[in-house]
């Protein structure tokens, strides 16, 4: 569905060591792909480009079938009038990614409001993606301080939604939730790619829990894939003493 072909991202100039160093990743219909590798590795940087919000120094992402433009954009009008984007981004912290002065109705229908949708059809969408992602509509109402850190990150996956993309990406999304709230985070998305065929990109440093979770992972190192394969095939028998060394430091190995 998307493919990034020998991406490199240099921030300042050489020879300063590259964030993103040859990278070449796939992302097919449907999968979801883990992306894992310690602090500074360059999965971030990596995500950032591939849905558009950064460009790279070389290399390029191709869309199948190709985008006009910026992917991350919304354009043109989908299926019922509803506009539609192929990709989108669920970030770490939800009290940086979503407004604390605007009700979660608000906050949920703004990306159909910023694509032309009346407000008020906007609004009537905005209960409906509140219970895909499993939270009451009373929450429509409400402000993001007075929602948990788990229904905060649900909010942020309904917005999301709103604009039916093919591909998910979460960055470290889970990162700042305790393990049982990460563990319904990631049967949620489970979920939600089973009602909607759409892929996950989903970036962790942590593996604790993608057991079960992830179709394919790559490990990336200092701007490098250095392992790449099927989820379960990896877990059970890494190649590389990085990939080992990660595992060793989860709860199984
Ligand atoms: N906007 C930026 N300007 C300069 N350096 C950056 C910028 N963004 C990321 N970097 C650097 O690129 C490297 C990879 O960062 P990042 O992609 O955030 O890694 P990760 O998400 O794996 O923790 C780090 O060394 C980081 O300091
Ligand atoms: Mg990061």
């Amino acid at each position: 569905m998307v493919e990034m072909a020998h991406i490199v991202k240099r921030f300042g100039q050489p020879p300063a060591a590259a964030a993103v160093d040859g990278v070449s990743l796939a992302i097919r219909e449907r999968e979801t792909y883990v992306l894992v590798g310690e602090s500074g590795s360059g999965k971030s940087t990596l995500a950032r480009i591939l849905v558009g919000l950064e460009r790279p120094s070389e290399g390029e992402v191709r869309w199948f079938p190709p985008q006009p433009g910026s992917a991350f954009a919304a354009h043109g009008h989908g299926k019922g009038g509803v506009p539609s984007s192929p990709v989108q981004m669920v970030f770490q912290n939800p009290d940086r990614s979503l407004n604390p002065y605007w009700r979660v109705q608000n906050i949920i229908a703004e990306p159909l409001v910023l694509q032309g949708m009346a407000r008020r059809e906007a609004y009537a969408l905005a209960g409906g993606l509140l219970e895909q992602v499993r939270l009451p509509r009373g929450l429509l109402l409400r402000r993001p301080s007075e929602c948990s850190g788990g229904q905060k990150q649900r909010i942020a996956v309904a917005r999301a939604l709103a604009l039916r993309p093919r591909l998910l990406v979460a960055d470290e999304m889970t990162s700042a939730l305790d393990p049982a709230t990460e563990a319904d985070m990631m049967q949620l998305l489970m979920d939600l790619q089973w009602d909607s065929g759409m892929s996950i990109l989903f970036i962790t440093h942590r593996l604790d829990a993608v057991h079960g979770f992830a179709d394919r992972m790559g490990v990336m190192r200092q701007g490098r894939i250095v392992e790449e394969g099927e989820a379960a095939s990896l877990l059970r028998q890494p190649s590389t003493a990085y990939a080992k060394a990660l595992l060793a430091a989860c709860q199984y190995t």
